[in-house]
């Protein structure tokens, strides 16, 4: 008799246990959490295209050498603060303090640069920005009525972020120019009227990711004064704040804040590198805990990112203290030369654009984009849809990549929009690069009936 507790033997034929992706959390399938593959995949069927798709820094300035020093001046820098070698090597090898060893140090950088003055306990130092963002929503949002107001178009990094975190959003659309504070106050009350709660709205004021724009100074002071009457936290994410021309940047939210309703997030990666994966939050927040006792908000989600990411790597916040020691914790003053070479690039994108699209000519081309003041990015409108079919076209025919614009709105939005990013190329792969585009996109315009009506258009 055989009996009925034998494991039947796996063979080769064994099916593999199926999963039913209607079982998955949503977010697993989401195309939001595809995009960023979706063009990496482009980029690896297509090497040889150029591409404007990433948001990745120049990497001509990358050295090996670099690395040990920064790692070797964290370390001289500890012993001249009177660390015994003993707790240096603790906080390089070891596992670390949640909240992270250089807490200080970004603090410092911050007061520096931003003027924005904190006490170092009001600072987490995380796996990257994208963790500051996940630890963050994390730690404020608590019921499905509680919802995200987001910028739209906006980093897909914020909406995966709300979709693995099953929060709701709502999009505030951004105009020709950028975001509208009055917009968000409309939004929030939308979502009041809805019965449910809006608890926070996340924005890039600088040379946003994707659309480039920047909130001019007395829109931040309004979108200040909307989160005081709207109940709102702003989650102010900065990673692009220092490429702009030179004493051409504004002050940062969180610089501006009096009431404690901004939420910053910073990063390294674009600064630095993001091999580090060093990026940090600002949350200096009172939270009153259960036993009486109040500590800034950054602290109580430092619990949240221990059971996340446990510590940031010490190895990576040893070469980035390194390298804010060797700055003098200025990275505005140690990126100044990068930042030139950002605004050079966007400059020079913008005149290669103009030669083969003038702007006079627009009822012609059909091609028209914005005009940002720094960042890695901008928009282009094209005649055309611009999908990932249209992407595939143009890398596998034209030999140049793009990231299409609808992947960044919430809902829809962005169709015929291309983001270009310039920040990792150099100048002769952009000057070659929207030459290529350009046949692309005469390539991919229909015939216009009525090319010349209304010429004279301004891009
Ligand atoms: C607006 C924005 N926020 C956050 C990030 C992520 O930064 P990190 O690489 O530090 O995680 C990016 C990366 O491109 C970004 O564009």
């Amino acid at each position: 008799m055989t009996s009925s507790r034998t494991t039947p033997a796996l063979t080769p034929d064994t099916p593999p246990t199926g999963l039913d992706a209607s079982r998955l959390h949503p977010s697993v399938c989401d195309p939001v959490m595809d995009s960023m593959r979706l063009l990496s995949e482009t980029a690896f069927r297509h090497p040889e295209a150029i591409s404007f798709a990433s948001g990745r820094p120049y990497e001509e300035f990358f050295d090996f050498a670099d690395l040990h020093r920064y790692l070797d001046r964290f370390v001289a820098e500890l012993r001249a603060r009177g660390v015994p070698d003993q707790r240096i090597k603790r906080a390089v090898f070891q596992y670390g303090p949640t909240a992270g060893v250089i807490r200080d140090d970004v603090a410092r950088v911050l007061a520096t640069d931003e003027s924005i003055h904190v006490d170092p306990d009001a600072v987490l130092i995380t796996h990257g920005c994208q963790e500051a963002i996940l630890v963050a929503l994390r730690g404020l949002f608590t019921s499905p009525d509680d919802v995200l107001l987001t910028v739209s178009p906006c980093y897909v990094g914020i909406t995966g972020a709300a979709k693995v975190l099953d929060i709701p959003v709502e999009p505030v659309q951004e105009r020709e120019h950028g975001l509208d504070p009055d917009d968000v106050a409309v939004a929030a009350r939308r979502v009041r009227a809805a019965g449910k709660r809006p608890v926070a709205c996340y924005v890039t004021p600088d040379f946003a990711n994707p659309s480039g724009h920047s909130l001019p100074p007395a829109a931040r002071r309004r979108l200040l004064r909307v989160a005081e009457t709207e109940d709102l936290l702003i989650l102010e994410d900065n990673p692009y704040g220092l490429f702009g021309r030179e004493g051409a940047t504004f002050p940062t939210l969180k610089a501006l804040d009096r009431s404690r309703s901004v939420i910053h997030l910073g990063s390294f990666a674009k600064t630095a590198f993001p091999g580090a994966r060093v990026g940090y939050l600002v949350a200096d927040q009172p939270v009153v805990t259960a036993d009486g006792t109040t500590r800034p908000f950054a602290e109580e989600l430092a619990k949240v990112k221990s059971m996340v990411t446990v510590n940031t790597a010490g190895v990576s916040q040893a070469m980035i203290g390194g390298l804010l020691a060797e700055t003098g914790y200025s990275m505005r003053a140690a990126t100044r030369g990068l930042a030139d070479l950002y605004v050079g690039h966007l400059e020079l994108t913008l005149e290669c654009l103009a030669e083969h699209f003038p702007p006079a000519a627009h009822a012609d081309h059909g091609v028209r984009w914005n005009v940002p003041t720094g960042g890695f990015f901008l928009l282009l409108e094209v005649p055309f849809e611009a999908d990932l079919a249209a992407l595939e076209r143009s890398a596998r025919d034209h030999g140049v990549a793009w990231a299409p614009m609808s992947m960044f709105y919430v809902g829809d939005g962005g169709t015929r929009v291309i983001r270009l990013g310039y920040s990792s190329l150099t100048r002769e792969e952009i000057r070659e690069g929207i030459t290529r585009l350009a046949h692309f996109i005469r390539a991919s315009t229909p015939p216009r009936p009525s090319a010349s009506a209304g010429a004279g258009e301004a891009a």
